[in-house]
């Protein structure tokens, strides 16, 4: 039906007057500094701009500067939930070759975007609009393409032929943000003081025999009423860490002591955030944050993100080197897996708690 259609669609048909169904309740617009859905800040503080932390990994990757590295990877985790990854070697050809083929895919004609359409959330490939459309009350403006990028091999046969070069470009970055996950996760272990174990045990060492990994290509086209709207409303990421390539137009906002902050764009750079696995797994030291994406009326935006993780079926829990009873740091989390997320969603508590509220111990 015409909701199916998406927004870049309705951008293209030169709209002048944002639909209703895009129009959200006053209380959750993104000029208003309330934050709804979430208990997480108590005082509503308005709306800002951040330049995120910077981790060099060229630095983690000098015996010399690691250590300071991995203070300012600590840092940022506990205190944003948020940062940027640079001089990481990923090259412009993979990332703006990435960028650049996503853009093309949403200017392919919607009879060919929509041969990806799909209800199925395991689908290997998915093309849809809004966040969850089959829940959303307001839909986003929002369209994207969903791709499952594990295992590689058996996946990019699935993935669309159109643009020609996608499945070539998009396997080349789906390896590139897979060693970047690897390493940044690495790091991140280092720093919560988990140690490495010999021989690629551990979590390093499941990882790197299976991980989860999913991309998410988003387009957010211009928006006739940006000030009604949201490109993705409040929430915080499943997984362990996200690591988001967006193009020179910014939209990304991250909540921060009761502020939502826009994220300065760094061409080059990655954003990287820590999601809902990590701070369980750390047993609360690093923050799953709330984040959103406004529009604007002029520029439309591409963002790619891909979400890492253990497997779907892995239970995850606090590691247990970072809870103790008697040190005053006793478990604050529930074991969860996909079938508990799927679980939460389906229940009740998916209207008034968010999955991590719904995971923490009394
Ligand atoms: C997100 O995946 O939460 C946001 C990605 C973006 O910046 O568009
Ligand atoms: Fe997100």
């Amino acid at each position: 039906g015409a909701l199916m259609k998406g927004v870049r669609h309705l951008s293209d048909s030169g709209i002048t007057r944002l639909p209703d169904r895009y129009v959200l309740p006053v209380s959750d617009r993104p000029g208003v500094g309330l934050i709804a859905a979430s208990s997480t800040a108590a005082a509503a503080g308005g709306v800002g701009r951040v330049k995120l932390p910077v981790v060099d990994l060229a630095g983690l990757r000098d015996p010399s500067q690691r250590a300071a590295v991995l203070a300012t990877l600590d840092d940022a985790c506990r205190e944003y939930g948020f940062f940027q990854v640079v001089n990481h070697g990923v090259g412009s050809d993979v990332s703006g070759g990435m960028l650049d083929v996503a853009r093309r895919f949403f200017e392919l004609p919607l009879a060919e975007r929509a041969r990806h359409m799909s209800a199925d959330v395991r689908a290997p490939v998915r093309y849809g609009t809004s966040f969850n459309q089959a829940k959303d009350a307001v839909l986003c403006w929002r369209d994207f393409l969903k791709l499952v990028c594990q295992p590689l091999r058996e996946v990019v046969p699935r993935w669309p032929q159109q643009p020609a070069d996608l499945r070539d470009v998009a396997t080349g970055y789906a390896a590139a943000s897979h060693a970047l996950f690897m390493e940044v996760m690495e790091a991140a272990l280092e720093a919560l003081g988990i140690p490495a174990p010999a021989a690629g045990g551990g979590v390093l060492g499941e990882l790197a025999a299976l991980a989860s990994h999913m991309m998410t290509v988003n387009c957010y086209p211009a928006c006739p009423q940006p000030e009604l709207t949201l490109g993705m409303p409040p929430h915080s990421d499943y997984g362990l860490l996200t690591f988001v390539l967006q193009d020179h137009v910014e939209g990304l906002q991250v909540l921060h002591a009761g502020r939502w902050l826009t994220v300065d764009p760094v061409p080059g750079s990655f954003v990287v955030n820590v999601g809902d696995h990590l701070e369980i797994y750390s047993n609360g030291r690093y923050k799953s944050v709330l984040h959103r994406v406004r529009v604007n009326s002029t520029r439309p935006r591409i963002s790619v993100a891909s979400f890492h993780s253990l497997p779907a079926e892995r239970a995850i829990g606090p590691a247990p080197e970072l809870v103790d009873d008697e040190a005053g740091n006793p478990r604050r989390y529930m074991d969860t897996d996909f079938a508990t997320f799927l679980a939460y969603l389906a229940s009740a508590d998916g209207k008034n708690k968010t999955f991590l509220q719904s995971r923490k111990l009394p």
